[in-house]
């Protein structure tokens, strides 16, 4: 059985990366009135994130189609049955991570976003998907809504919303990561803070860059 290759999943990524790809930032007022520079500046800072994924609340943001590719198969291999997500949008990641749990026997991810607009079209894309059942996405701010009521373990922890928030993200999940369990953060050059934390001998992580912008991070302990 595999879900992410059949119907009626993989006619419905194909149709979202589509429109992914055609919802350039040129098309957005809010993304074009910003340079470069602020928009390095933004995606950085620890407390304009909210102004600034809310100008950018119509693009889906998603993850690569290679690293949807790779969620999958990072959760479907390693028997996944308790996944955490901070960033759904339009819940294109959400899709892969939910697949392998379907393809695993079934289990519980948890996702966090703060746009509204964003859930009602993670929700339907699940419905349509098929996979609403196996998803809880929670409204709000991810310093909040994942700060309690955390499976006991999780197996792995994918990191996709403010670059800037993923030190602090990791420390509220951190306790509840099994040995072993793995962390993807796309984009994480955005978030040297992560990047040290997770490459540090001390830190209990093994960590390695993988592909172009994705930082891939095994819990040791
Ligand atoms: C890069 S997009 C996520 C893309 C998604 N993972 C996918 O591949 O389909 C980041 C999302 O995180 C949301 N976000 C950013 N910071 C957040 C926070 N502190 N709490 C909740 N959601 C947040 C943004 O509104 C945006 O929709």
């Amino acid at each position: 059985m595999n879900t992410l290759t059949t119907t009626p999943l993989a006619p419905l990524l194909d149709r979202l990366f589509a429109e992914a790809e055609a919802t350039s930032p040129a098309s957005i007022p809010a993304a074009t009135a910003l340079s470069p520079e602020e928009r390095t500046r933004l995606m950085r800072s620890k407390t304009d994130y909210l102004a600034f994924y809310g100008a950018l609340k119509d693009m889906p943001l998603a993850v690569s189609r290679e690293t949807g590719t790779l969620l999958y198969m990072l959760a479907r291999g390693m028997g996944a049955r308790a996944i955490v997500e901070f960033g759904t949008s339009f819940a294109i990641s959400t899709l892969h991570l939910a697949a392998a749990l379907r393809d695993n026997g079934g289990g519980r991810l948890i996702t966090t976003e703060f746009e509204p607009s964003k859930i009602a079209r993670a929700q339907a894309n699940l419905a349509a998907g098929g996979l609403a059942d196996l998803v809880e996405i929670r409204q709000g701010d991810a310093l909040k809504t994942l700060g309690a009521d955390l499976p006991d373990s999780i197996d792995l922890l994918l990191l996709d919303g403010a670059k800037a928030l993923y030190p602090e993200i990791l420390a509220l999940v951190e306790s509840h990561l099994r040995p072993g369990a793995l962390i993807i953060a796309d984009n994480a050059d955005h978030s040297p803070d992560y990047l040290a934390r997770v490459r540090s001998p001390a830190s209990g992580y093994l960590s390695t860059p993988f592909a172009e912008d994705v930082e891939l991070s095994m819990r040791l302990g």
